[in-house]
């Protein structure tokens, strides 16, 4: 048995394969089977008159997403994917698949989301996830090669890390919990140990509102670094965006194509990135039709606007400490400040990353947590990092999603995640 991604070291043989059958076209002389099994798709081709009447009749029948069996000749063809087709001389049947319900003709997304158990199987989201898995897997590896250590937090948590509006909770063996929003806290915690850190793990948010650029379950990727301030910090960030970009163009030239991604955007996203503080952007937003609130968040509109201005990803610094959360280091240049930083991607898909440098300070940290009517009794543990050897510190979260989404050049996050959660979808 070989796979069909194998198929052309096997020029000239006879050969065995097992896959679904994608698509068959037929007219009264040939069939092709489209046939695929994961690591890639091939054609068959039967001629009526070279293979026997029961082949025929039995390949005749077959229905699209069979399970079969193929013996044929691998034979040279510049025009097939992969430069290869099969002659084939034998097929059996697995298991059939009557009435396959996801045709190759167009599909409404709700539908196709629905059936996104069978959906996975079509070339769309089967490129979108090749994707994603060089991305999950590029980041493992760029960030191993610059010496971070993989130390992954708890997804059970009693601690709020980004506010308390979004979080989902859960019985704990008769105490309270909450699925964790951001491994940051503990993050922080091993950079205390290691220097470098990720932490790389689904995170939870209970968001209520419907945007396409919302989950209610992603997946984020944390490096926390110790000793590094906010400036090194847009720099791990844009050198980090820069090679998984990179990379995706080096590795999935195949998946940008069946997506019909445009990859000059992607090509320019170089670094160094262009940096703008808040304040500078405020300016440029005030005024403006985007319907931007001086000392605001930015909606997605005020994104879109700031990020047209520039022909690669933006870095923007500095976001009012009001509007940030409570571990934000205040700037020490302007308190009102804080040392945060975010990466906005190009054409409109706004935020994929968020960071900063942390509060150091015992003090003003204790502060802030009053301030943002958090209990104290569940950040003790958090609070010892300022008690035993504060260090300045940052780090940032990559939502995959997000990068994976502006990457692929996709309309909406869910078909960035094998299996999306939003507010209204808890299936399949
Ligand atoms: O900006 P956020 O909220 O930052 C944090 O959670 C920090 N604690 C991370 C850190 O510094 N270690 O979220 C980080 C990123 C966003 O930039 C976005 O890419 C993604 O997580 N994100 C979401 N992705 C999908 N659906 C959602 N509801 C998301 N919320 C945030
Ligand atoms: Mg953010």
């Amino acid at each position: 048995m070989v796979s069909i991604a194998e198929l052309p070291k096997h020029v000239g043989e006879k050969v065995q394969l097992q896959g679904w059958l994608y698509n068959r076209r037929s007219s009264k002389k040939l069939q092709f089977l489209l046939v695929r099994d994961g690591s890639a798709m091939v054609q068959g081709v039967l001629v009526k008159d070279e293979v026997a009447e029961s082949l025929w009749d039995l390949v005749d029948g077959l229905t699209q997403e069979s399970a079969i069996r193929v013996e044929g000749e691998v034979r040279e063809d510049a025009r097939s994917p992969g430069g290869v087709e099969l002659g084939v001389t034998g097929v059996e049947v697995i298991s059939g698949s009557p009435d396959y319900p996801i045709s190759l003709k167009s599909h409404g997304p709700e539908f196709l989301l629905d059936h996104r158990h069978l959906w996975l199987r079509s070339k769309r989201p089967q490129a979108v996830l090749k994707v994603r898995d060089e991305v999950t897997f590029g980041i493992r590896d760029w960030l191993h090669k610059e010496g971070f250590i993989n130390v992954d937090s708890p997804i059970f948590t009693p601690n709020a890390c980004e506010g308390t509006t979004t979080l989902f909770e859960t019985e704990y063996f008769g105490s309270q919990a909450f699925l964790t929003q951001s491994g940051q806290l503990y993050n922080e915690a091993s950079a205390m140990a290691f220097g470098k850190v990720f932490c790389f793990g689904p995170t939870f948010r209970a968001e209520k509102s419907k945007t396409r650029r919302h989950l209610t379950e992603f997946w984020m990727v944390e490096p926390e670094v110790a000793f590094m301030g906010l400036d090194d910090l847009m720099t791990l960030i844009e050198n980090f965006v820069g090679a998984l970009v990179a990379r995706v163009l080096e590795n999935c030239a195949e998946e940008l194509k069946v997506l019909e991604r445009d990859t000059a955007p992607l090509e320019r996203a170089v670094p160094p990135f262009p940096r703008l503080s808040y304040p500078d952007a405020a300016e440029i937003l005030r005024g403006g039709d985007t319907g931007f609130e001086d000392g605001g968040d930015f909606g997605s509109p005020d994104e879109t606007e700031l990020s047209s201005r520039y022909d690669r990803p933006l870095l923007v610094h500095r976001f009012p400490s009001a509007i940030k959360a409570f571990y934000m280091k205040e700037d020490p240049a302007d308190p009102k400040l804080s040392l945060s930083v975010d990466l906005l991607a190009p054409e409109g898909y706004g935020e994929i990353v968020g960071g900063g440098q942390r509060e150091e300070s015992l003090e003003v940290i204790e502060r802030k947590i009053k301030e943002h009517d958090l209990p104290k009794e569940a950040f003790e543990w958090y609070l010892d990092l300022r008690r035993y050897g504060s260090v300045p510190h940052s780090g940032f979260g990559m939502g995959i999603e997000r990068a994976v989404s502006w990457i692929c050049g996709l309309g909406h996050l869910r078909e960035a995640i094998p299996f999306p959660r939003m507010i209204h979808r808890l299936s399949p």
